[in-house]
């Protein structure tokens, strides 16, 4: 592609973008496509000979587009909805530009050093210890991952040459998210090393569950490893109490990881600090800016108090790799499993700078405002009831009959392509799950969710 043509097809494309971003709704919100119609709408081989532009731009929004959910609809109230804004996919675009790969300082000093200088920012603005260290992954689930890497290794420091020793266990709640468990699998602990420690009414981890958890398998000559506490969990936002499990932590010399992948956003928020105390005294901690921080997916930041840990277990530099030693340089490969990494920092760095501290913060405010009115709805309404505290800005309810009855509420409120909302179970009931997390979304799309579920569910709306 030459530059002119490049200019051409870049204006097309980002004229694409604006109309999207201006008019996200006309797209339903979830597409009424098969399993396998975008597959069998597509050729079964690639083409011997390059396409035109022209064909390809044509055939994305012909075919890639209806197959989307979409995400960056203001109807999209499901999981932990989340924002593509115009910033964050301005500096996604530069980032592909430059095709940056930070595995070393010197492979991309911008790469590294702005990861360093976003990451410290937000650790500022969110209250969290000055001294640590952070980096960004893709995910929380792989942000995990290597905080229960860092806790074996800190167990059991011949792991790393020998295999994973026999015996370590990791502790999260029985409302934890699955990538705790997924990550003791990767790190070969197992899964059945994973104790889920019950919860109380409102789906905090028992403190007292979890010290008798660790007493009985220290009894049986098992090696506690890892706590995993959650700031926000995934079905209903519940809060676990950190400082009491840090007291445990310390008290049994077991690594202390935070997984606050949605809710790390609110320590933004003076009003939420609260929901974080204790967790100055982490290992690690893990809250992910593209869930609820208005920056296109991926893009999950990592802290650790103890980067020598993080580094002992993964740095391994062969000889085509070796560099000249400068305590400026970081050299991201030696914190994680991936040599390559993108340049994630940039979307962030666009975002930060172009919101502010406080623009984020009031964007945030709006939505556990609109949350908090939709819960107080729910409250007033007999034939409804919510289903877990609402903490932040997801509200988890259910319509007062049967699990089956609510499955169809759901389905019949999906359906109609204006809002999309989850579901999930709590305390064996099936429940509606409500969130609200997307730049767009205003108090006319929770309403219409709300009116749409009252109306599925025979009342009045
Ligand atoms: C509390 C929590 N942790 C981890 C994750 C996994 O996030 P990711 O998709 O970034 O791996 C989620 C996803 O919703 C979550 O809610």
């Amino acid at each position: 592609m030459t530059p002119d043509e490049f200019r051409r097809y870049g204006y097309q494309a980002i004229d694409w973008i604006a109309g999207y971003l201006a008019n996200p709704e006309r797209y339903p919100v979830f597409p009424s496509v098969k399993p396998g119609q975008l597959t069998d709408s597509l050729p079964a081989r690639g083409p011997e000979r390059g396409e035109p532009m022209e064909a390809i731009l044509a055939d994305f929004e012909r075919l890639i587009v209806p197959a989307m959910t979409h995400w960056n609809h203001p109807g999209f109230l499901a999981y932990f909805a989340n924002s593509a804004p115009a910033e964050g996919i301005l500096g996604e675009l530069l980032a592909a530009a430059l095709n940056g790969n930070g595995m070393l300082w010197k492979t991309a000093p911008a790469v590294t050093e702005l990861e360093q200088v976003t990451l410290r920012w937000l650790r500022q603005w969110s209250g969290l210890p000055e001294d640590w260290f952070g980096l960004i992954y893709d995910t929380a689930s792989v942000a995990s991952m290597h905080a229960i890497a860092a806790a074996r290794e800190a167990a059991d420091p011949q792991s790393r040459t020998r295999g994973a020793a026999p015996g370590l266990v990791v502790y999260t709640s029985e409302q934890a998210h699955s990538s705790i468990e997924k990550g003791a699998i990767a790190v070969g602990i197992g899964q059945e090393n994973v104790r889920k420690i019950p919860t109380d009414a409102a789906f905090r981890m028992l403190p007292e569950a979890l010290e008798a958890a660790i007493g009985r398998d220290l009894a049986s000559g098992l090696r506690p490893c890892c706590v995993s506490a959650t700031v926000g969990t995934t079905s209903t936002t519940s809060v676990d109490p950190v400082p009491l499990i840090a007291d445990i932590c310390e008290r049994h010399g077991l690594w202390l990881h935070v997984d606050a992948a949605y809710a790390g956003s609110a320590a933004l928020l003076p009003e939420f600090r609260w929901a974080f105390a204790g967790c100055e005294r982490a290992d690690s901690f893990v809250t992910n800016p593209h869930k609820w921080l208005l920056t296109p997916m991926d893009c999950s930041v990592f802290y650790t108090r103890r980067p020598e840990i993080l580094r002992r277990a993964f740095s391994l530099v062969p000889e085509y790799l070796q560099t000249s030693d400068d305590s400026r340089a970081v050299n991201l490969m030696d914190y994680g499993v991936a040599l390559g990494r993108r340049f994630r920092a940039l979307k962030l760095w666009f975002v930060l700078r172009s919101y502010g501290r406080e623009g984020l913060a009031a964007v945030l405010r709006e939505h556990v405002r609109l949350a908090q009115e939709l819960a107080a709805e729910v409250d007033a309404h007999p034939q409804f009831e919510r289903t877990a505290p609402s903490p932040f800005s997801v509200v988890c309810f259910r319509y007062r009959g049967t699990d089956d009855e609510n499955r169809r509420i759901l389905e019949c409120v999906n359906a109609s392509g204006e809002v999309f909302l989850s579901g999930t179970v709590l305390h064996g009931r099936f429940t509606l799950h409500l969130a609200v997390g997307n730049l767009g979304t205003t108090r006319a799309h929770v309403q219409k969710a709300w009116e749409r579920v009252q109306s599925a569910a025979g009342g009045p709306g």
